[in-house]
């Protein structure tokens, strides 16, 4: 196996049951001039485990591939279930070869035994295949469940993209709250932070509203003190109070109408009032402000701590390195951001101009989560991420979308008193807009 021929031939070995960016990325690694890609073990048997045959999975590797300068065959490996004679099977099938590359730690150590060189591959993209087939098989059975017991099953932007995959429908949150309006089905489970569900069972008293997740709670949301609100309220006996949909019911039973991110503006400039107690997004509030100087603004202290993170400096940096991007940013970051923005929007907002904007990069100042749908959604396009990671959105996986929805568990209720008069906040926002 010394030869100088041989000496520029890599065997790659993997299922590729997905085939994924990390396999991709492993096969850019590999230096020698001839890679044979083996598929390995006979399992093209179309099962949950094995979804695609060997054709279909040479085909995907084929297409990731197409535009890469790489000289390689790729070979199916069928499995013979006998370690003592497999080398020499696998040299059979796929010919001479001098260095192998694989993940699989039992497949390393017979090539190693049999004096063959196994060469490592830098993991740069941490997909694992395992978690990729365990989540086909959640995603399958979430979707089967929903139907039986008709539940919708709504997702923030936010969510982790597994969970887009048993959407009924992803959107921000004024569109959430609209499709919560619509939807007949018995129950609704709500991929999102605490505020969101709850806003769903505002406006569905009868139906089952469920959040996956018991710790998924926005901080911000919890950020309002209802006896100081009255003082305020009390300071400013001529003002309005518009209170963000990142409220609790509560805080909404206290207030003339609400608003999110999409609509916060409109919202404000609809109202006769020209003093206008905001809550609880300092930085929201500051933004209504600078869009109408004709109203006087009088912001609560609360923030986003995902948002109020974003750095202004990391902000320039991207721009220097990206010159050519735009950038777009989410309401709820501080104004020195905001300033920079080519673009002030909602979640859903940053999709519509990413789809309608000439340009073809985007620095995206929001949640880092953002990225993944925006990839999704516009995928001839690029978006750079200057924002951190909100935990509580992340907190919802599909283990616990699939427990919730077995066990109907983490049921939100609210208040009949509270509920009535936070309806009318939220009823007037739609009538709005
Ligand atoms: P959107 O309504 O724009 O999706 O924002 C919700 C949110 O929590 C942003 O942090
Ligand atoms: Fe709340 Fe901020 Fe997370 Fe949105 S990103 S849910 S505002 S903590």
């Amino acid at each position: 196996m010394t030869n100088e021929k041989n000496m520029t031939t890599a065997l790659f070995i993997g299922r590729f049951q997905p085939f994924h960016l990390g396999h991709i990325d492993a096969i850019k690694q590999i230096s020698e001039s001839q890679i044979i890609i083996g598929i390995g073990s006979s399992q093209y048997s179309k099962t949950d485990d094995n979804p695609y045959g060997f054709e279909e999975r040479k085909k995907m590797i084929e297409q990731s591939l197409a535009n890469e300068k790489i000289n390689y065959k790729i070979i199916a490996i069928p499995d013979i279930h006998d370690e003592n004679n497999w080398v020499e099977h696998v040299k059979k099938t796929v010919g001479d070869f001098d260095i192998v590359y694989t993940g699989n730690d039992l497949i390393k150590r017979l090539f190693k035994e049999k004096n063959i060189i196994v060469k490592n591959i830098k993991i740069n993209i941490p997909i694992s295949g395992t978690k990729i087939r365990n989540d086909l098989k959640l995603i399958k059975k979430i979707n089967n469940l929903k139907n039986s017991k008709n539940a919708i099953i709504l997702v923030h932007n936010y969510q982790r993209p597994e969970i887009y995959e048993v959407a009924d429908f992803i959107g921000d949150s004024l569109e959430l709250a609209k499709k919560a309006v619509e939807t007949d089905a018995k129950i609704i489970l709500f991929c999102g932070v605490d505020f969101m569900a709850e806003t769903a069972k505002i406006l569905n008293p009868n139906k089952k509203v469920l959040l996956p997740t018991y710790e998924a709670k926005c901080p911000m949301a919890g950020m309002v003190d209802i006896e100081k609100l009255k003082q305020m309220q009390a300071q400013y006996p001529e003002a309005k109070t518009v209170c963000y949909v990142n409220t609790t019911a509560e805080t909404k039973s206290h207030c003339d109408v609400c608003c999110t991110s999409a609509n916060a503006v409109e919202i404000v400039k609809s109202l006769d009032a020209k003093q206008i107690i905001f809550l609880p997004d300092k930085n929201l509030a500051n933004y209504v402000q600078s869009k109408l100087p004709e109203k006087k603004i009088i912001p609560w202290e609360g923030f986003c701590y995902v948002h109020s993170k974003i750095l202004i400096n990391k902000l320039k940096k991207g721009k220097e390195i990206h010159p050519n991007a735009k950038v777009v940013a989410h309401p709820e970051c501080p104004m020195e951001i905001i300033e920079q923005a080519d673009h002030v929007t909602s979640t859903s907002g940053m999709i519509t101009y990413a789809q309608k904007s000439n340009a073809k990069e985007f620095i995206i100042a929001t949640e880092m989560g953002m990225i993944e749908r925006l990839q999704i959604e516009v995928p001839n396009k690029k978006f750079y991420s200057v924002g951190g990671v909100c935990i509580q959105m992340k907190k919802n996986t599909l283990e616990n979308v699939l427990s919730a929805l077995e066990e109907e568990k983490h049921i939100i209720e609210v208040n009949e008193n509270i509920r009535i008069k936070a309806k009318k906040a939220l009823d007037k926002m739609l009538q709005i807009k």
